[in-house]
Formats: C-alpha cells, structure tokens, sequence
C-alpha cells in the first residue's frame, strides 16, 4: 500500500543530475551539509546534502532511510508546512556514508541518491 501522500502529489525521483544543474544556495544551519535548488520554506526545501542526497521536495517522511542506515546517518527534521510531509530525513552525518546504498534502494519515493567518493 503506498503512502496517501502518493496519491495527492505528482512525484518524480531526485534528478542525478542536480549538481550540473542547481546551485548551493544555503548551508544547513545545524549540520553544515549543502543545500541545492530552490529554498523556500516551508513550500520548497530543495535538495539536502551533497554526499547524501536528498531531496526533501520528494521525501514523505517514510523513515525506511533513518531505520535501515547502518551509520546513523540520518536525522529527523520538522518541517511544518510542506506539502508532502512535515518531517524530512536529513543527511546530517553524510561523512560517515559507507555507499552501502540501503537508504537509496529502499525509500519508497526514490528520494536519495549516493554519490560515491
Ligand atoms: Fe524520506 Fe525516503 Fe527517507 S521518503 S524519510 S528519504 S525513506
């Protein structure tokens, strides 16, 4: 069954090729990871992270990331506001990204992507 946000949003997956075409426009002000795009609050959030990437205009709030990541990678952050969830998955800890590849093969929206080193 998929997530009744689904069902009310025209979602594509994260773009792998942001970088080439978005811009940093801000810093996270608690993790310091890159953020891509347009950054709008609370309606546009742009892309989280650089490493670990993802796209918070995408992301539902499903967790499958923050719950199979064997690094602890992830951070809950709320978000009041955004239409397709009010919670988002921050890369806070993107460093520490092994590539394992979980968090990207499982999100249900294909909001990650992992840009190897
Ligand atoms: Fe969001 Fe996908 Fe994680 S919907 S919380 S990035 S599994």
């Amino acid at each position: 069954m998929h997530h009744p946000a689904l069902g009310r949003l025209i979602q594509m997956p994260i773009d792998e090729d942001f970088k080439e075409k978005l811009q940093i426009v801000a810093k996270h002000p608690e993790y310091g990871y890159d953020i891509w795009g347009e950054y709008n609050p609370p309606e546009k959030l742009g892309i989280h992270g650089s490493r670990v990437a993802v796209d918070f205009d995408i992301c539902i709030g499903d967790g499958a990331c923050v719950d199979v990541c064997p690094e602890e990678v992830f951070e809950w952050v709320e978000y009041e506001g955004h239409p397709a969830s009010t919670k988002k998955a921050a890369p806070a800890r993107e460093a520490d990204c092994i590539e394992c590849l979980a968090c990207e093969d499982d999100c249900p929206v294909v909001a990650i992507k992992i840009y190897p080193e």
